[in-house]
């Protein structure tokens, strides 16, 4: 099984956590994508999906899935979101396709975040996928000094702008071993508007796509 192959299967077993009439968190991503496609297959037993970005709400209302704002939906059941990393307690990193701020922000909003991985994304310690850190964009060098500070090598996403408007700052070479202190070091830093480590709001179930099939992790 390639890697899409396993992306796919994953997604495919996070359906079995979608009750009827719920309204659904869904995420940002490639193996996002083969969720909202297997949801579209059930698009009449929902009653619609709250997005974490812009690219998502297309696919979801092209598939004649309903796109509900945040303010209107009050707390989510469930929200289905993939990750960069994980590990077995279930800290993630996030971000890679420069959603982080609205994904953290749906997480918060969900009583249930199941993240769905291919077993490659699978690691001890987070820190080999560069970390993102959405900043505004007048603070961008300001960041970038305090995350050397920190002992990381911040990369400035050229030509990428983020749904909010800001700028990413992708950071090289951590080895995060305690996620929840950076996150909330990270996340102190003054124009820094969201850093994509989701630690103290991590996922509640992991769903892992491998050559024998899809194991569940649970915290
Ligand atoms: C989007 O900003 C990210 O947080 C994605 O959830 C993450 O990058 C996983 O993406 P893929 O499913 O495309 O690997």
């Amino acid at each position: 099984m390639d890697a899409d192959a396993r992306k796919k299967a994953a997604a495919r077993a996070a359906l079995e956590f979608v009750e009827e009439g719920m309204l659904v968190g869904v995420g940002t991503g490639s193996t996002v994508n083969h969720f909202i496609a297997a949801l579209a297959e059930r698009r009449h037993r929902i009653s619609g999906a709250v997005s974490s970005s812009d690219a998502s709400a297309r696919l979801l209302r092209a598939a004649g899935i309903e796109v509900i704002e945040l303010n209107d939906a009050g707390d989510l059941p469930l929200y289905v979101d993939g990750a960069d990393e994980a590990t077995r307690h279930l800290h993630l990193i996030k971000g890679g396709g420069g959603a982080l701020t609205r994904e953290k922000i749906v997480a918060a909003a969900s009583r249930h975040f199941v993240c769905i991985i291919d077993d490659s994304k699978l690691v001890s310690v987070l820190g080999r996928f560069p970390l993102p850190v959405e900043v505004i964009p007048m603070a961008r060098s300001l960041v970038a000094r305090k995350l050397v500070g920190l002992g990381g090598q911040p990369v400035y996403r050229e030509g990428y702008t983020t749904d909010n408007g800001n700028v990413i700052l992708d950071v090289h070479n951590l080895k995060i071993n305690d996620p929840v202190t950076l996150e909330a070091e990270i996340g102190l830093l003054a124009g820094v508007v969201s850093v994509g480590l989701f630690a103290r709001r991590g996922a509640d179930l992991l769903l892992v796509a491998g050559a024998d099939g899809v194991q569940t992790l649970k915290r």
